[in-house]
């Protein structure tokens, strides 16, 4: 039997020397980390920031293409790419253009400018959904869209899949625990039951979807199309066509939200599958990494958006915020749109998310290890499971915390970020192809160190 690694004796030994290592090879970093806790809580301006798996994070001192160069002088080969927001690379000088140009003459004035137009004949041209609506974040854009889900259907329930992460999303904070709903773990200040009025059911289980829109009171199903933020979830064959004859049949609207999965291709994962969403959502790398998300709805549903809006009478929606929209964030998804996101970019990363599952599966097939990897389009996930798990229940036990530290850290040593958040690697049309190999490499050594430690 193959060993396992994730239960080798000596992994704690191997992160104690990886930690070692980093903190002798980066004084500055660790110089700025000290004050940067006098005056950040947690040492970071965003507490995610500091969720990497080195004893301090590296500071960025700029990105071009797919590589950061530290204050520290390394460089790095970076799959992170800010986690999406990136993934067309750093620095891009289309969006740099547009940017410093909107800015010179006004970022943004509660007007729309003529950008505007154009961004909404792109999006409805690349997604095939008529009519848009701009949001600051992705999780705005959620949080927008289910209001009007709710607003539409007068339902009241959200359903969403186990393992599932929307962004800053109340309702989409719950969880399977053997089998029953629950809020997450960790989950802070909340005071309301979202059990109540959410619904948590196993990805891929056709009949437990049935069962939970049977009552009839499911406004929407907010989905990715691939789970990408519990591990990777591919779906199987049929099921998100069932999902979306399901909630059609229920008069329950379908959300897709295509914030990570719109690596798949030009119009995302929906286009390139013919799913029919209701509503779909993009945010972080729509505008280049300007904060910007957008969400569409078909015409139908737009209707039924204008009905609802009469029927609730004039007064505060509650939806919407001060810099959605703004000149600035459409000046840079103009240039993200018609001029980054291009079939070209996807054919190169593509081909470079190609060569590095296969480099990967090479490694694992010929270390024998128990691993696997999935991928949807241009994001791929190491798995430390053998065969990739179907749901959240299964992928929660292969996520073996201490061995995705000492994967991180023994990757950012050799000089390879990839996101903080279990083994999501992003390939962009500026990743070369030695920048694959090198990853490719740095896993083929870890391999090798849990080898030594398990002989
Ligand atoms: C699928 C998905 N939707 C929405 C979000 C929220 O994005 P943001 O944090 O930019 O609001 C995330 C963040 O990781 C995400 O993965």
């Amino acid at each position: 039997m193959t060993p396992n690694p994730a239960h080798a004796p000596n992994l704690a030994d191997l992160i104690h020397d990886e930690a070692n290592r980093f903190t002798a090879e980066h004084p500055r970093a660790l110089a700025l980390s000290r004050q940067a806790a006098a005056v950040w809580r947690g040492g970071t301006p965003m507490h995610w920031m500091g969720d990497w798996a080195s004893p301090c994070p590296v500071f960025a001192a700029q990105g071009v293409g797919a590589q950061i160069t530290d204050i520290d002088g390394k460089l790095y080969d970076d799959f992170c790419l800010a986690d999406t927001p990136a993934m067309f690379g750093h620095g891009q000088e289309a969006v740099a253009r547009a940017i410093a140009d909107q800015a010179l003459r006004g970022t943004g004035f509660m007007l729309p400018t003529a950008s505007a137009v154009i961004v909404g004949r792109l999006l409805a041209e690349r997604f095939g959904l008529p009519l848009w609506q701009a949001a600051t974040t992705a999780s705005d854009a959620n949080r927008a869209a289910i209001r009007w889900a709710r607003a539409v259907t007068q339902r009241p329930v959200l359903l969403v899949f186990d393992g599932c992460y929307h962004g800053m999303v109340d309702d989409a904070f719950v969880v399977l625990k053997d089998g029953q709903p629950v809020m997450k773990p960790g989950l802070l200040g909340q005071v309301h039951d979202l059990t109540a009025t959410t619904r948590v059911i196993p990805f891929n289980d056709p009949e437990a979807l049935a069962a939970a829109l049977a009552p009839g009171d499911v406004a929407a199903v907010l989905a990715e199309p691939v789970m990408t933020n519990c591990g990777m979830i591919l779906p199987l064959p049929e099921f998100l066509e069932t999902l979306r004859d399901l909630t059609r049949q229920a008069g329950t609207l379908l959300i897709l939200d295509e914030t990570h999965t719109i690596s798949t291709g030009p119009g995302g994962y929906a286009r390139a599958h013919g799913l029919a969403p209701d509503m779909l959502v993009i945010g972080k790398a729509i505008a280049g990494g300007v904060p910007a998300a957008v969400w569409g709805v078909t015409a139908a549903l737009s209707e039924r958006m204008d009905a609802a809006a009469a029927r609730v009478g004039p007064g505060q929606s509650g939806i919407g915020t001060t810099l959605s929209g703004n000149a600035l964030a459409l000046a840079a998804m103009r240039a993200m749109l018609a001029e980054v996101m291009t079939e070209a970019a996807y054919a190169k990363m593509l081909a470079g998310a190609a060569r590095l599952v296969e480099g990967l599966r090479a490694v694992i097939a010929a270390r024998g290890l128990p691993w696997s990897v999935v991928h949807v389009g241009a994001r791929v996930e190491l798995v430390f499971a053998a065969s990739p798990p179907k749901n959240a229940a299964v992928m929660r036990e292969a996520l073996d915390a201490e061995l995705l530290h000492a994967l991180h850290l023994w990757l950012i040593n050799r000089g390879v970020l990839i996101a903080p958040f279990h083994n999501m690697m992003l390939v962009s049309p500026m990743t070369e192809d030695a920048a694959v190999d090198r990853l490719v490499a740095a896993v083929d050594g870890f391999g090798g160190a849990l080898e030594r430690l398990a002989a």
